[in-house]
């Protein structure tokens, strides 16, 4: 099943709460958030706290993005603030099964993601622990990039080889999705389609999630 997660780094943050309920009224599954830490990606965004304040304000499944160095000292903070799942990258310094143990051990699901420069073996030795991959498909740091291309046969790998292993897994992808790109990355494989300047950038947001939707099942 294709899902939609609106990335909220692209959102007017001063009105995060009215802005994540209108992806409720629009029809995403999904809330995108983009944390940060000015290390891992020379950005700075949000961390626990924020998402801690929006879980009582928006019931939308919480698709925590964790760019950060160090994953595993954060897990129980973005846990007990109300993330439904959380992803960190491959290329962090925690270490990757002790992480995935972490926030799984919270009941949420786990999910690993893969900078551009990383190949699709890299994510193969956790597959079956996994709920997720997240392929990057720009590199990581900041909305409104150019989607990268020659990501396709990355999240073609991941497909084939979570299909060998016989696993239901969802591949998610995210920079530069819209309605031009969401055909390509669904037909390699991907079903979970993150997206901020598609649809925080459009005036109709409503309209914005549908063309997304429609052009990732087309
Ligand atoms: C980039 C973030 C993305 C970003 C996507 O590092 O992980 O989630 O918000 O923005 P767009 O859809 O504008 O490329
Ligand atoms: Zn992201």
């Amino acid at each position: 099943m294709l899902k939609i997660s609106p990335s909220i780094l692209s959102c007017d943050f001063a009105n995060l709460e009215s802005e994540c309920a209108q992806m409720k009224e629009a029809g995403a599954e999904m809330l995108h958030i983009d944390v940060m830490d000015g290390h891992f990606v020379p950005n700075l965004t949000l961390g626990a706290p924020i998402v801690k304040c929006l879980r009582p304000k928006n019931d939308l499944f919480f698709d925590v993005h964790l760019m950060i160095s160090e994953p595993l000292r954060y897990i129980d903070d973005f846990a007990a603030a109300g993330s439904d799942l959380i992803t960190f990258h491959v290329e962090s310094e925690s270490d990757v099964g002790e992480t995935i143990a972490k926030i799984k051990s919270h009941g949420i699901k786990a999910a690993l993601s893969v900078k551009p420069g990383t190949p699709a073996e890299a994510v193969f030795p956790y597959l079956d622990l996994l709920d997720m991959v997240l392929v990057m498909t720009v590199e990581p740091g900041f909305g409104g990039q150019k989607f990268m291309g020659d990501m396709i046969p990355k999240i073609e790998a991941i497909r084939k080889k979570a299909e060998e292993l016989g696993l239901s897994l969802d591949i998610e992808v995210d920079g530069g999705i819209d309605a031009g790109t969401a055909p390509l990355v669904t037909a390699a494989g991907a079903n979970v389609l993150v997206a901020g300047s598609a649809i925080f950038g459009k005036p109709d947001r409503t309209a914005a999630v549908r063309a997304l939707r429609a052009a990732g099942e087309s």
